[in-house]
Order: C-alpha cells, then sequence, then structure tokens
C-alpha cells in the first residue's frame, strides 16, 4: 500500500512506521493520521509482526496536530467527526508493543501519540512540549492525563500551563522516556529492542502491555488480581510450555506465538 504522509518497511518480525511530511515537521493532519491507523490495522492483522516502531525525522517526530486544518474546524465539525476517536486513538489501541523512537520535535499531538506508545527512546536532540495553550487551546488527544502520570503533576502543569519544551535529559529523569541514545544511534537502538521483544512470545507480549496499562486504570487490589488471572491463564499457552522446557534443557527457546 502506498502512502503520502508516512512510510512503513518490515525488519524481519519488527514494523517500522516513519512519518513522513517534512513541509510540516510531520504535522499530524487527517490524511497523516488516516495513514498512520491503516498501517497498525495491517501490522495488527499481520501474524509476522511482533513489535513496531513509531518514528519521525531527525528534526521532528511530529509537531503536533495540522494547525492551519485545526483552524478551520468549529465545535460541531469537532464534535460529529472527532479525529481523536477515529484515527489517533488507534496507537492508543494498538494490540501489540509500540515503541516511539523520537528525535527532535514532539509537540502537542506529537507527544501525546509518544505517550499513546508502549514507551519511548528518545534521541538527545529530542523536546517534549505541550504548547496549545499559546493557541489558546488545551492538549485533546491525552496529554492532560498521560503526561502527569508519567511525569508527575507539578512537571506536568510547568509543561500544560507554560508550553514550555522539555528536553531530552529532563525528559528521562522524570520518566517520560525509558533511554536516552546519541541521535546517530536512535534507530539502530530502537530496533534492537524492537527486535529483543519481537523474538518473545506475541500473545505473552501482548498480555504483558495489557497488565502493565491495567495499572493505570485500576486501583492496585483490582489490578493485582488481574495480573494474577491472565498470569494463570498464560498456563494455557504452548509458548509458556516450551518457554519453561528450553530453560529446563538449557536451550533457547522457540516460540510458536501461541
Ligand atoms: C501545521 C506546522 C506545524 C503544525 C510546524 N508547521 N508545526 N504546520 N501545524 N503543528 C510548519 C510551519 O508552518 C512551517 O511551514 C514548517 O512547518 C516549518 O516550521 P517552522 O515554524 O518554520 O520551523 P521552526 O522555526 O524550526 O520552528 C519549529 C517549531 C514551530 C518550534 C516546532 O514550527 C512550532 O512551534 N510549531 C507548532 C507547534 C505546536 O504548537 N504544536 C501543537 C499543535 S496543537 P511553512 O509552510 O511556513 O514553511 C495540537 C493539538 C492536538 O497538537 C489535539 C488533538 C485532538
Amino acid at each position: 500500500m502506498a502512502y503520502n504522509t508516512i512510510q512503513v518497511k518490515t525488519e524481519g518480525r519488527v514494523g517500522v512506521i516513519t512519518l513522513d511530511r517534512p513541509s510540516a515537521l510531520n504535522a499530524l493532519c487527517d490524511e497523516l493520521t488516516n495513514e498512520l491507523k491503516d498501517a497498525l490495522a495491517a501490522f495488527e492483522r499481520d501474524e509476522d509482526i511482533g513489535c513496531v516502531i513509531l518514528t519521525g525525522s531527525a528534526k521532528a517526530f511530529a509537531a503536533g496536530a495540522d494547525i492551519k486544518e485545526l483552524q478551520e474546524k468549529d465545535f460541531i465539525s469537532l464534535y460529529k467527526h472527532d479525529p481523536f476517536a477515529e484515527s489517533w486513538e488507534s496507537v492508543a489501541r494498538f494490540r501489540k508493543p509500540i515503541i516511539a523512537a523520537v528525535s527532535g520535535y514532539a509537540l502537542g499531538g506529537g507527544c501525546e501519540i509518544a505517550m499513546m506508545c508502549d514507551f519511548i527512546i528518545a534521541s538527545e536532540t529530542a523536546k517534549f512540549g505541550q504548547p496549545e495553550i499559546n493557541l489558546g487551546v488545551m492538549p485533546g488527544a491525552g496529554g492532560t492525563q498521560r503526561l502527569p502520570r508519567a511525569v508527575g503533576k507539578a512537571k506536568a502543569m510547568d509543561m500544560c500551563l507554560t508550553g514550555r519544551m522539555m528536553p531530552a535529559k529532563e525528559a528521562e529523569r522524570a520518566g517520560l522516556v525509558s533511554r536516552v541514545v546519541p541521535a546517530e544511534e536512535l534507530l539502530d537502538v530502537t530496533m534492537e529492542a524492537a527486535t529483543t521483544i519481537a523474538s518473545k512470545s506475541l500473545p505473552i507480549a501482548m498480555m504483558t502491555k495489557e497488565a502493565v496499562n491495567t495499572a493505570f486504570e485500576m486501583g492496585l487490589a483490582e489490578g493485582v488480581r488481574f495480573e494474577r488471572r491472565v498470569f494463570q491463564s498464560q498456563f494455557a499457552t504452548e509458548d509458556q510450555t516450551e518457554g519453561m522446557a528450553a530453560f529446563a534443557d538449557k536451550r533457547a527457546a522457540h516460540f510458536k506465538h501461541r
């Protein structure tokens, strides 16, 4: 499938989606988010994909929603055709592991899409921000919810109310990103992590992701009960039998993803 605003490729069991709208610093126009949704759906269906990387260019992961498109919207058009529900949320709904590899600007919706991924690996040049307040609005794709869960109230308020950008090192200290690497190593390091994840049992990785995400939605007692039940259910998979047999036999496990 040919796309206009993203590039898609696979490397082994890893799918890579590169946001590719350089003239607008990968601003998330409707065409781009629809193409992103489509590419994710294809990777979700593809049995041979075990992990996805979402990335942008060296200068920008994404500079936010397309402000020129947003300018044309009014309440009723946004309400009736909610782009967030229709396409953006496809990233948050994606069931396989997905890593954001961020270099340069991740602003507004760009920061929000990165936060919808399971974790973020950032280059030293990455800058995160929720500058919507400068445009007379507030974050609208999860920024006021996911950012405080990642960095705590003080930094989330600081970023959302001042609109300032948070550099990569601060983002790592605050817990927004899992690792910071030199810009030229970003894709290699992310590919190594994605390949490692994709070598595991896919259903077990999916259940692990689901359980970790549950920590943000449930209280501790419910969350632990959910975890225990999912853990028990994993003993119905062939991959659990294989993983434990391989350990006992002192050999590498050959997961069949079932
Ligand atoms: C549309 C954008 C854009 C955006 C950049 N461009 N960001 N177009 N929407 N979000 C375009 C510029 O208009 C310009 O096009 C080209 O990209 C290069 O940008 P410059 O501003 O010339 O680059 P630079 O001086 O390097 O500044 C980079 C920047 C700045 C600091 C990132 O572009 C910027 O502040 N962008 C807006 C960031 C922002 O406010 N994001 C939040 C959007 S609201 P031309 O044609 O002039 O060359 C949002 C809400 C989400 O995300 C809600 C979801 C439901």
